[in-house]
């Protein structure tokens, strides 16, 4: 019964922890409400599952199709589904980010299992960028709505995989604005010069950190946990030593979307390519234009030579 569930909130931006039941002999009904209370609280905390593998894939799937890690190898588990990550093993995010937005469809949701964690440290944070955007003064909201940002992997050493999302997305569910761009993987602003987008974005990652739209969770071994990357960013602390141990499971994503197309053109510098031009390259390739402007910059070359 869906009135077994006990909510506990742990913050006042968002987050909660909800005992009473397992996972593992979850109704059709109390997985509704699951849902529903996952997109109210952004991300959730279920102590003490122990779920085996099997079961922690099946529980993912309730929230649709699940995707393995386009990038990392998966030693470990040997599961095509399961992502496990081995702190001993450098496999650490300790930077702001939402999982996998380098990819034109995001991550939707990403779950959890605690197989094994230090007795002290090692905690997540998440943020909540619908109280980060909504926060905002209202200048920097709307220009922060009219534009667009690039993503990469190269934190995964891939850094010519790239995507461009809204810098403000809708959640298509809850109809609520979030910030969408994170330390980790947005490079820059697409219409913004590069001097430009590292002002506005290093301020918008410092602004998606205040503590005030935080929850801080510690874990316990056999906890999972659920939370929705199209409006929430997360960040491992490193401040332990020994063992952390998690699998993952990863919704298979949707393409971000805003309430209108960009309201300016990508910048692309007409003039001579100076000091500064290496920050642009990786913009003008992933837009399609690198060739013409090795074109123009021949042309402006053998101009000057004649
Ligand atoms: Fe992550």
């Amino acid at each position: 019964m869906s009135d077994s569930i006990i909510v506990n909130r742990l913050a006042g931006s968002l987050g909660a922890e909800l005992t009473g039941f397992k996972l593992n002999d979850l109704s059709d009904e109390n997985m509704g409400r699951v849902k529903e209370l996952l997109l109210k609280h952004q991300v959730l905390f279920f102590p003490e599952q122990f779920l085996s593998i099997d079961e922690h894939v099946d529980f993912g799937s309730w929230f649709g199709p699940l995707e393995s890690h386009p990038n990392l190898d998966n030693p470990f588990t040997h599961h095509p589904q399961v992502f496990e990550l081995a702190a001993s093993h450098g496999g650490l995010a300790d930077e702001w980010h939402s999982d996998l937005s380098f990819q034109s469809e995001p991550a939707v949701a990403s779950i959890l299992n605690m197989v094994e964690c230090p007795d002290v440290g090692g905690d997540t944070l998440w943020t909540s960028t619908y109280t980060a955007f909504e926060a905002l003064s209202e200048p920097m909201q709307e220009l922060c709505c009219g534009l667009t940002a690039l993503h990469d992997a190269a934190p995964h050493g891939t850094p010519d995989v790239t995507a461009i999302h809204p810098v403000v997305r809708i959640h298509p569910e809850t109809g609520r604005k979030a910030l969408f761009v994170n330390e980790h993987f947005t490079r820059r602003v697409v219409e913004l010069s590069y001097e430009e987008s590292r002002v506005l974005l290093d301020y918008l990652f410092s602004w998606i950190a205040k503590p005030r739209f935080t929850v801080r969770y510690r874990w316990r071994k056999g906890t999972i946990a659920i939370w929705d990357n199209r409006c929430t960013q997360h960040f491992v602390l490193s401040d332990f030593v020994q063992q952390r141990i998690i699998q993952r499971v990863t919704v298979i994503g949707d393409q971000p979307s805003s309430d209108s197309a960009p309201r300016w053109e990508p910048f692309i510098r007409t003039e001579n390519q100076g000091a500064t031009s290496r920050y642009d390259a990786q913009l003008n390739r992933h837009l399609g234009r690198h060739a013409v402007m090795l074109e123009s910059n021949a042309k402006r070359s053998s101009n000057e030579k004649t």
